[in-house]
């Protein structure tokens, strides 16, 4: 997959470089373009917000940097996706439906009071929201959307089979995770998971799966089928 990240703020984008993500790049398992819609503006001072018509304080991003800046990275297989606080909630599913269905996916950061409503007609195919909060830009947004997706992607996690058994992949969150010392602060290992019975581990797995989801997330549980 080919991720190409619209913003005013590139430098943000410097943070994707480490870690599993900056590893992927760098051994190019992931191809990320950084485009600074700035560079479009034909404003002579390079300006690319103004007023809103509706009135108030708040600036809006204006139409044409951003317009021709898309149109600029576009190709036939491209599938725009607007960071925004009104768009579909992003969720695990979404993450995989973007990763299996995608092949180049735009991402564009809003800042100020957002975008011109008509570069969402034309140009938009799906907004997504990571929460019901207001954030001050699609950078945040948008590091989310490309780090999840790009877990699904070949060559960015050392075992790919780690997606299919995390929180959110059957509608529960994932069973406790220990480590060593068997002990720590008077606090022991359960007994299950330290005599190598594969199958008692397994049903302590299910078990503890089910009992996480009920305390802390009780409504997914109505989700599952
Ligand atoms: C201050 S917000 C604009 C909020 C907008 N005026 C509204 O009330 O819906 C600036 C930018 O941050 C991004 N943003 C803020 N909250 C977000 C969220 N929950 N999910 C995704 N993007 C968000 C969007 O790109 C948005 O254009």
């Amino acid at each position: 997959m080919k991720i190409t990240i619209l913003t005013l703020f590139p430098k943000m984008f410097e943070a994707l470089n480490e870690s599993l993500i900056g590893k992927a790049i760098a051994k190019g398992a992931l191809d990320i373009d950084v485009v600074n819609f700035r560079d479009f503006s034909l404003d002579k001072h390079k300006r690319v917000d103004d007023y809103a018509f509706s009135g108030g304080a708040g600036l809006v991003l204006t139409p044409q940097p951003i317009y021709d800046a898309i149109q600029s990275v576009l190709t036939p297989d491209s599938y725009v996706v607007y960071m925004s606080p009104k768009g579909t909630p992003l969720t695990q599913a979404k993450v995989k439906q973007i990763s299996t269905d995608i092949k180049h996916l735009v991402v564009i950061c809003g800042h100020y009071e957002g975008l011109d409503e008509r570069v969402i007609e034309l140009c938009v195919d799906e907004q997504i929201s990571v929460g019901d909060f207001v954030l001050t830009g699609g950078e945040i947004p948008a590091m989310a959307l490309v780090d999840s997706v790009s877990r699904y992607i070949d060559g960015v996690l050392h075992n790919p089979e780690s997606v299919e058994d995390e929180s959110f992949s059957d509608n529960l969150l994932e069973y406790p995770q220990y480590t060593r010392p068997r002990e720590f602060m008077g606090l022991k290992v359960p007994e299950v998971l330290l005599n190598g019975n594969h199958k008692a581990i397994e049903q302590w797995k299910q078990e503890q799966k089910l009992a996480e989801t009920k305390k802390y997330r009780p409504d997914l549980l109505d989700k599952k089928d």
